[in-house]
């Protein structure tokens, strides 16, 4: 079975083919991505209208692209799949109106994915994919949270930020910096040359004994050393940095490990766009090791958003016995969608 995905939530476009058949790991045959960094830098930060205008202008090529790639013609899509939440309303309606015409002209079904859901099983794309169960570390721009995921479809939320998000704290800390967006990879570069320990910045909720987390507070810390410093703060950007993302890391990391003892479970997954950060992976790498936990990350490529990951889920939900919708094509999108709110039933997204 070959399932389109794409994926429109937010600043990047993404299309990508996946192929399943039989019970395993479906199989990634090309997919193609657009980022709309430089056309929001100038506005220091993401624009809706102009993201939604860009993915109108980027879906199509990118299909062609994808399906040329993988040397299938669209005629042969057997369900396209979207992202239909959580992101910008606008962002999405292009993915989830474009998914539709096709689904429409080709008269195949079109399944709305859960975004998170495709972070989530992003790891199964790698080459050494996990097993269920697991506990989950999703790090994203929007999200923070911590799952037990026991099967595709089967999860149960066990601690999530209050306040900021991980990427969050990464890019605002990194605006106070005065480095550019998105403030993530910037700030942990500079990272790479500072002292982690040159500045105390706090670590909230370390010892809350649950599982939440807040970062609210490290932002307004950051805040305090940039005015400080005043005019000595180009000779100690690098050591803020480094210590800002060790603040983040830590909390992170030190969360993922009671997670683990908390469930009894020997096996995390990280997945969403902070799970790119390599001082995050060398600690939680280095965290597991000691305690003889298997850690699993994406590819590099696809911790950030990317069509791949949404093609994945909708054949991982196809596998697991998920019934395809009927051909309305009458679609929404869900803004604002809690991940555990699919496992719970609270909003029967599947199929739209
Ligand atoms: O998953 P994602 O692409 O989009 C959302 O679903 O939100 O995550 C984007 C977030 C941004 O906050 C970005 O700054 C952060 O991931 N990010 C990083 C790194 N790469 C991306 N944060 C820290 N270190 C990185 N290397
Ligand atoms: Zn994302």
């Amino acid at each position: 079975m070959l399932i389109l995905g794409i994926e429109s939530s937010c600043d990047e476009t993404g299309v990508a083919l996946v192929e399943s058949s039989g019970p395993g790991v479906p199989v990634l045959l090309g997919h193609a991505l657009h980022s709309q960094i430089e056309m929001h830098q100038a506005y220091g930060g993401v624009v809706p209208e102009l993201a939604s205008r860009d993915h109108i202008r980027r879906v199509l090529p990118l299909t062609r692209q994808v399906l040329a790639r993988s040397d299938r013609d669209l005629a042969a899509v057997d369900v396209v799949a979207y992202t239909r939440g959580p992101g910008l309303a606008g962002a999405l309606l292009v993915g989830a109106g474009v998914a539709c015409a096709l689904g429409a002209a080709l008269d195949r079904p079109v399944l709305g994915v859960h975004h998170l859901e495709g972070h989530l099983l992003s790891p199964f794309l790698s080459a050494d994919p996990p097993q269920f169960p697991f506990v989950a570390l999703l790090v994203s721009g929007g999200h923070t949270q911590l799952m037990r995921v026991d099967a595709v479809g089967d999860y149960r939320l066990l601690g999530e930020t209050i306040d900021d998000a991980a990427g969050e704290a990464f890019d605002k800390s990194a605006k106070l910096l005065g480095l550019g967006y998105p403030g993530g990879p910037a700030l942990a570069r500079l990272a790479e040359q500072g002292d982690p320990a040159s500045f105390r910045l706090p670590r909230p909720l370390l010892r809350s004994g649950d599982l939440d987390f807040s970062f609210a507070g490290l932002k307004t810390a950051v805040l305090t050393q940039v005015k400080k410093l005043g005019d000595e703060l180009a000779s100690h950007r690098a050591d803020l940095a480094a210590s800002t993302q060790a603040a983040i890391v830590d909390v992170l990391c030190r969360k993922s490990m009671t997670a683990l003892e908390q469930t009894g479970l020997a096996r995390l997954v990280v997945a969403g766009g902070v799970g790119a950060n390599r001082e995050l992976r060398r600690q939680l790498d280095a965290a597991c090791a000691t305690r003889g936990v298997r850690v699993h990350y994406p590819e590099l490529h696809l911790c950030t958003d990317n069509g791949a990951m949404i093609a994945l889920a909708a054949a991982m939900r196809l596998q697991a016995g998920i019934q395809l919708p009927n051909r309305r094509y009458a679609f929404d999108v869900l803004p604002r969608w809690p991940l555990n709110a699919i496992a719970d039933g609270k909003i029967g997204p599947y199929p739209a």
